[in-house]
């Protein structure tokens, strides 16, 4: 499978490995790290500016209302900023601003897996902020911290003391083991005077988190969708999409937002790429995403038995969304 890009072709063996593989499934899913290629990146920011989707606003104000005291937590005179997907990063200048302003250095390593998106953002920021030092990793998380430890090793000037970022609610992707675990790797790359920022939404009334997974526009509807046109695009998919409907609702009993694909007919689609044809019945459904939500109690079990300890719980009066502020338990895993 062939995409055409900037007279150069790439073959994206990863999504169509497992775009066969998950309508495979009984219950046919597609992850939904597939959701953002580049228009899905475009309406997933659209989506921010939805007046039902109250996350990215909400974090940004715990944000700006927290960052002084997060500097009073940091202590000291540097801090080298290591952000998980670098996404727009405007959240990330409500920090590192008031950063630059009290901090003699302030070093920043995005890590993304997408080449494009850090050098977008490293070119943005760095216009913005001339004496921001900026490495970009482009890497998973955890071998990315395995890498910036290494390199910290080899420069004297970068600030040893780690402020790691994780924010958006995208630790919600993740189920509650698999973000357990992923935490747990975190904290065998860290030292104890570390520190880790995240940002996750609340468990709250079902209406609300429904209507934030249902906006009026029918944006996170276009966003659903747009996995099945990238599968169009790029696997030379023969969806209909308007055979299908956008699906998304809370579902109490696992804390979770599900998004679903629901075929509005018996169909079959062929995807030349992956050289099959998928069925479906009405009413069977894809499963594109889940979105985990927390009550404060069951975070803090789990960064627990990450091996982490809170410092400090930042959430808005109603408290719709948190940002914890965490640190290794000394005698958790050795670094
Ligand atoms: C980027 C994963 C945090 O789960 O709320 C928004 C993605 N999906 N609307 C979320 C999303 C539908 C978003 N995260």
């Amino acid at each position: 499978m062939l995409i055409h890009n900037n007279e150069r072709f790439i073959i994206n063996n990863e999504f169509a490995k497992e775009v066969a593989r998950g309508l495979n499934d009984k219950q046919k899913q597609i992850s939904p790290k597939f959701f953002y290629d580049k228009k899905g990146s475009r309406l997933f920011e659209e989506i921010c500016m939805q007046p039902e989707y109250y996350l990215n606003r909400i974090e940004s104000q715990i944000l700006k209302n927290s960052v002084d005291e997060i500097l009073k937590i940091i202590g000291g005179q540097e801090i080298s900023v290591i952000e998980l997907g670098n996404g727009n990063s405007l959240k990330t200048r409500i920090l590192l601003g008031p950063f630059l302003a009290k901090l003699k250095v302030v070093t920043y390593f995005p890590i993304d897996v997408s080449l494009k998106m850090l050098k977008k953002s490293i070119g943005d920021l760095f216009r913005e902020y001339a004496n921001l030092q900026i490495y970009g990793i482009c890497s998973d998380y955890v071998s990315g911290l395995v890498k910036i430890n290494e390199f910290m090793k080899l420069k004297s000037k970068i600030p040893n003391k780690k402020l790691i970022i994780f924010l958006g609610s995208t630790i919600g992707n993740f189920d509650p083991k698999e973000a357990m675990n992923f935490l747990h790797s975190i904290a065998r790359f860290v030292r104890k005077d570390d520190l880790l920022l995240i940002g996750i939404d609340l468990e709250k009334d079902k209406s609300i988190l429904d209507r934030a997974y249902n906006d009026k526009k029918g944006i996170t509807a276009k966003f659903n969708f747009n996995v099945l046109a990238r599968i169009n695009r790029e696997l030379e998919g023969e969806f209909n999409i308007s055979n299908f409907e956008h699906k998304s609702f809370y579902n109490i009993h696992k804390h979770r937002i599900e998004m679903h694909l629901e075929s509005k007919l018996d169909q079959q689609v062929r995807i030349g790429a992956i050289e099959k044809m998928f069925y479906f019945k009405k009413g069977e459904t894809i499963h594109t995403e889940n979105s985990y939500k927390y009550s404060l109690p069951r975070l803090n079990r789990l960064v627990k038995k990450a091996g982490f300890q809170v410092i400090r719980n930042f959430t808005d009066p109603e408290q719709q969304y948190t940002v914890i502020l965490l640190k290794k338990v000394s005698n958790a895993t050795k670094s």
